[in-house]
């Protein structure tokens, strides 16, 4: 079984294109009251998005409770760039036979523009290459490492990965402008259930993971993270497959 936690797509792409080469079913871990009880899995896969060079808060609760050493297990990662020490975090919870990042487009407007269309079309070209190769490796059971963690890896991980979670989640930049139609999507999509309907515009509670669906996934483009993000592009898998 391949569990996976993804913001605008691309972790459940990853997810979904590993579950269809290996024979095996893909599972949204924010679907799941708790990690399931695994027997006989032939394989356990974990995909996510590595957010401020870590592993997202939702992944490493939901690794916590899985039983360890069930089937061959494995774990990838998806991100802009660099994955830090991402997946070296995410062994010392659940250990795991291979460990890969991806680079896939990123969709961190809260610190900067989407790609360009091309670059994102070249990432995602090239990442179904790489799923191919993953995907062949984990068939033959064959433990690899192979993972992008960029420079100063210790540093990022354990400094901006910590400072992420205690400031950088904060909800008070979100609003909605005057655009919003109030067709609730947002509150429908939030993996945390952190946004609320009232008199017909979103309303943002505290426990938010930064995945940034909302942002990305309003068809109005009405939902804003501070200024920035209203000079600043959107992006979901969706628009590229
Ligand atoms: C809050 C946040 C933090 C991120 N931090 C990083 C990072 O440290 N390194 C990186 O290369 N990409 C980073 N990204 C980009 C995402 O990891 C990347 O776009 C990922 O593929 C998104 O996956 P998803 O579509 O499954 O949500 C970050 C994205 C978000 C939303
Ligand atoms: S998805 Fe956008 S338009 Fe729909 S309720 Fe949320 S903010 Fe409003
Ligand atoms: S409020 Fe937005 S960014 Fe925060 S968890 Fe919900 S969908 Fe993700």
């Amino acid at each position: 079984m391949i569990f996976y936690f993804s913001g605008t797509g691309n972790s459940k792409w990853i997810a979904e294109q590993l579950a269809e080469k290996t024979d095996d079913t893909a599972v949204d871990i924010t679907t799941l009251n708790m990690a399931p009880e695994l027997k006989d899995e032939k394989y356990v896969g974990l995909v996510f998005p590595v957010y401020a060079w870590a592993v997202p808060e939702p992944v490493r609760n939901f690794a916590r409770q899985l039983a360890p050493n069930v089937g061959f297990a494995y774990g990838v990662c998806t991100c802009g760039a660099e994955a830090g020490l991402a997946m070296k975090q995410l062994n010392k919870i659940y250990p795991l036979q291979s460990s890969y990042s991806v680079v896939m487009p990123s969709n961190y407007i809260v610190g900067e523009d989407i790609e360009p269309q091309q670059t994102i079309r070249q990432k995602l070209k090239e990442a179904k290459q790489a799923v191919e190769q993953i995907a062949d490796e984990i068939t033959r059971h064959e433990p690899v490492n192979r993972v992008a963690e960029g420079g100063m890896a210790f540093l990022k991980s354990t400094l901006a990965g910590k400072g992420f979670d205690r400031f950088a989640r904060t909800t008070k930049p979100f609003f909605a402008e005057d655009s919003c139609t109030g067709c609730g999507l947002c509150a429908r999509i939030c993996p945390s259930k952190t946004i609320r309907l009232a008199e017909g515009k979103p309303v943002w509670g505290e426990t938010c993971y930064q995945c940034l669906a909302c942002i990305h996934h309003c068809p109005q483009r009405a939902i804003q993270y501070g200024e920035k993000t209203k000079e600043r592009g959107r992006y979901t898998i969706e628009n590229y497959l």
